[in-house]
C-alpha cells in the first residue's frame, strides 16, 4: 500500500521502463525535489489546488505573442539559473542573458545603417560595433539579431495597432571588417506584462515589475557558439533590481551623447544623438 513515506520511492521506481536515460534522471530528480517541497513546506489540499488555478491560468495566457511560461521562469529566476550554469564561455567573450519572451517573430532583414525604429518618438541613437571571434579576429558575415521596445516600453508584438511588425527588430550581417551598425531609438525601462497570473504572483509578494533600459541581441557566426545576450543602458533605473534578475555588469553600456558632424555623416544620422559601441565576443564552436 502507498504510504506518504514510500510514495516518492515508488513514484522513482515508475520511471524505471523510461528509454531516454537522460529523461529519467529528469523525471527522477523532479519527483525527487517536488515531493521535498511539499513535505518541508507542509503543503496543504487548498493550496496545491490554489497552485495548479494557477498553472492553468498561466497556460491559458499563452498565444503564439504571449508566453506566460517563459515570464513565470523569468520572474523566479529560474531562466537566469538555466542560462548561467549553460553559459560556459571563455574570459573575455560576452556573457550571455536570457532571451525573454519576446524573440517569438522572426526579426526583418535589414541592411547596415537601417533604422529600426519605424514610429520615432524615442531619443535617436546609434548602436555600432563589430562581431570578434575570441582572439579579437573580426568575423565578416556574422548575423547580428536585435530585438527592442518602443520608446513607450512596448514590443511590436504587444501593440500591433501602434506599431507595424518589425519595429524594434532588424537581422543585420557584418560587413568584410566584422562591423555592424543601425538606427534606432535608447530604449527606456519598462514593465513586464502584469495582465496576467504573473503579474498576481508580483503583486502578491510586492515586487515591481521593470526591466532596466536594454537592447537584446543574438549574434551567430560560422564556426563559434552563437550568443544571446543584452545590452544595458548604463544609468538606467532598475539596473540593481531587475524583475527578471538578469543584468551583468559586463553587459551595461554607456549610450554617449554626441554632437559630431563627422560620426553623424557617416551614421546617417542628425545631431545630437546618443551612440552605444562595443563589440560581441564569440567563442569557437
Ligand atoms: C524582455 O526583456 O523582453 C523580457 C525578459 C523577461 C521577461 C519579460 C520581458
Ligand atoms: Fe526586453
Amino acid at each position: 500500500m502507498t504510504t506518504d513515506v514510500t510514495v516518492t520511492d515508488e513514484a522513482v521506481a515508475s520511471l524505471e521502463g523510461t528509454a531516454d536515460p537522460r529523461l529519467r534522471e529528469l523525471l527522477t530528480g523532479l519527483i525527487r525535489h517536488l515531493h521535498a517541497f511539499a513535505r518541508e513546506t507542509g503543503l496543504t489540499q487548498a493550496e496545491w489546488e490554489r497552485a495548479i488555478g494557477f498553472l492553468t491560468e498561466t497556460g491559458k495566457m499563452c498565444t503564439d505573442t504571449r508566453q506566460e511560461f517563459i515570464l513565470l521562469s523569468d520572474v523566479l529566476g529560474l531562466s537566469m539559473l538555466v542560462e548561467t550554469i549553460n553559459g560556459d564561455r571563455a574570459a573575455g567573450s560576452t556573457e550571455s542573458t536570457v532571451l525573454g519572451p519576446f524573440h517569438m517573430t522572426e526579426s526583418p532583414v535589414r541592411e547596415l545603417g537601417a533604422n529600426i525604429d519605424l514610429v520615432g518618438g524615442g531619443e535617436p541613437c546609434v548602436v555600432s560595433g563589430r562581431i570578434v571571434s575570441g582572439d579579437g579576429t573580426p568575423l565578416p558575415g556574422a548575423v547580428l539579431d536585435v530585438w527592442q521596445a518602443d520608446g513607450n516600453g512596448f514590443y511590436d508584438v504587444q501593440r500591433p495597432d501602434l506599431q507595424p511588425p518589425g519595429n524594434g527588430r532588424g537581422l543585420f550581417t557584418t560587413d568584410a571588417e566584422g562591423r555592424f551598425w543601425f538606427r534606432t531609438c535608447v530604449p527606456s525601462p519598462y514593465p513586464i506584462p502584469t495582465d496576467g497570473p504573473v503579474g498576481e504572483l508580483l503583486k502578491a509578494t510586492g515586487r515591481h515589475p521593470y526591466r532596466p533600459a536594454h537592447i537584446h541581441f543574438i549574434a551567430s557566426a560560422e564556426g563559434h557558439s552563437p550568443v544571446t545576450t543584452h545590452i544595458f543602458v548604463a544609468g538606467s533605473d532598475y539596473l540593481d533590481s531587475d524583475a527578471v534578475f538578469a543584468v551583468k555588469q559586463s553587459l551595461v553600456e554607456d549610450f554617449t551623447p554626441t554632437d559630431d558632424p563627422s560620426l553623424a555623416r557617416e551614421f546617417g544620422i542628425a545631431n545630437p544623438f546618443r551612440h552605444a559601441r562595443f563589440d560581441l565576443v564569440l567563442d569557437h564552436a
